[in-house]
């Protein structure tokens, strides 16, 4: 019969040595396993003599309970520092510097249109308008209807307008092709007219997307526009002039920048005038200030009577003033940017080039 203090010690000793779960186990295995040693000595406690069984049967069940016990502690002492281990290897110093690629090289630069849209909000900000929104898709009433817009203006030709499938109950919808029809949303707004009522005055800005079928180095098929309305009961074309005017000189930072207003023709308003700004070439090169040339800039006038009606509004007693300019186009005219496309190329090097840095805060 193998001594038993052997089978002890071996068995013991392997788990003690055991560096791993896997050696742990295949200890286990040749201990208390279908073949181990201390299986095998049960196996022989059935030819021993009835007393002799019962005294030997106890010290090999106590031995089994010993191995599993210090199975046990080995196992969870091996997980522990298995854990302890895997910590150490993902631990990362959190105090050490970014990498360049991360941190200043990389940095991202805000796109012109957006500079351009904070630049437009930072100025007539400061002279008391609001920022407005509308739905990019528009309904037909709303993008021409109720603009004065007649149902043969040319402006609706399939050729301008991009259409969408008409709505369930066959109102049709566009793309809004200028961003004019908020002029109506914000007039029929119930709040709007509560604060006209009480003598309020409005006065808004709409920066966004607008639509047309039109692609070359001037034009993109979505381009973006802001809109301008002033709306109460006395605003008349000379604070339309001097509204443009302090704007123009303000984002050009040009203080005696010259402007010249056209007439000229909108159906939502009367009368209509198209803005330049005064500007010069040399060697191919343009300056935005007093020169021999002129730069159509926008396009403005008195909103026409048949709109204020049309937007549930009494035009004998409200009156006033909208205008809509491209913003890509003034961001090309302000920031030297020779093609409109690219500036929806999402090219890294054109951004990083154009772009404007996040952190530099619009006066
Ligand atoms: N909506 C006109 C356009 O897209 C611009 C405009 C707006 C003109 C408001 C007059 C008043 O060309």
């Amino acid at each position: 019969m193998t001594d038993l203090s052997t089978i002890r010690d071996e068995a013991l000793g392997a788990v003690q040595r055991a560096a791993d779960l896997a050696a742990l186990d295949a200890a286990r295995v040749a201990a208390l396993g279908k073949k181990g040693s201390v299986t095998g000595l049960m196996k022989t406690l059935g030819g021993l003599a009835p007393d002799q069984r019962k005294e030997f049967g106890a010290r090999v069940n106590q031995l089994k309970g010993e191995i599993e016990v210090a199975l046990e502690a080995r196992k969870s002492a091996l997980s522990a520092s298995a854990l302890a281990a895997k910590l150490s290897n993902e631990r990362v110093d959190v105090s050490l510097p970014a990498r360049p690629e991360f941190a200043s090289a990389r940095e991202g630069t805000l796109h012109p249109v957006g500079q351009v849209m904070d630049e437009l909000a930072a100025i007539f900000g400061e002279m008391g308008f609001t920022w407005a929104d509308g739905p990019d898709i528009e309904d037909d009433w709303h993008n021409f209807t109720a603009l004065n817009i007649p149902p043969d203006h040319p402006a609706r030709q399939m050729q301008d307008t991009f259409y969408l499938p008409p709505r369930a109950d066959g109102t049709p919808i566009v793309l809004r092709t200028h961003t004019s029809p908020v002029q109506a949303r914000t007039m029929l707004d119930e709040l709007v007219q509560k604060m006209l009522h009480d003598g309020g005055s409005l006065r808004v800005i709409v920066p966004g997307r607008t639509f047309r079928i039109d692609s070359d180095a001037t034009h993109t098929p979505m381009f973006h526009q802001v809109e301008g309305l002033v709306l109460d009961r006395t605003t008349h074309m000379g604070h339309l002039k001097g509204c443009l005017v302090d704007f123009c000189r303000a984002f050009f930072e040009v203080d005696d920048l010259p402007l010249r207003f056209r007439p000229s023709y909108f159906p939502f308003t009367e009368p209509s005038a198209e803005v330049d700004i005064g500007c010069s070439w040399k060697d191919g090169e343009l300056r935005i200030g007093a020169g021999d040339s002129w730069l159509e800039i926008l396009g403005s006038g008195m909103v026409h009577p048949n709109v204020i009606r049309n937007c549930g509004l009494d035009p004998a007693v409200y009156q006033g003033f909208a205008f809509g300019m491209g913003i890509d186009r003034i961001a090309m005219l302000k920031y030297g940017i020779p093609d409109l496309r690219s500036f929806f190329d999402s090219d890294l090097r054109w951004l990083r080039h154009y772009g404007f840095s996040a952190l530099e805060s619009v006066r």
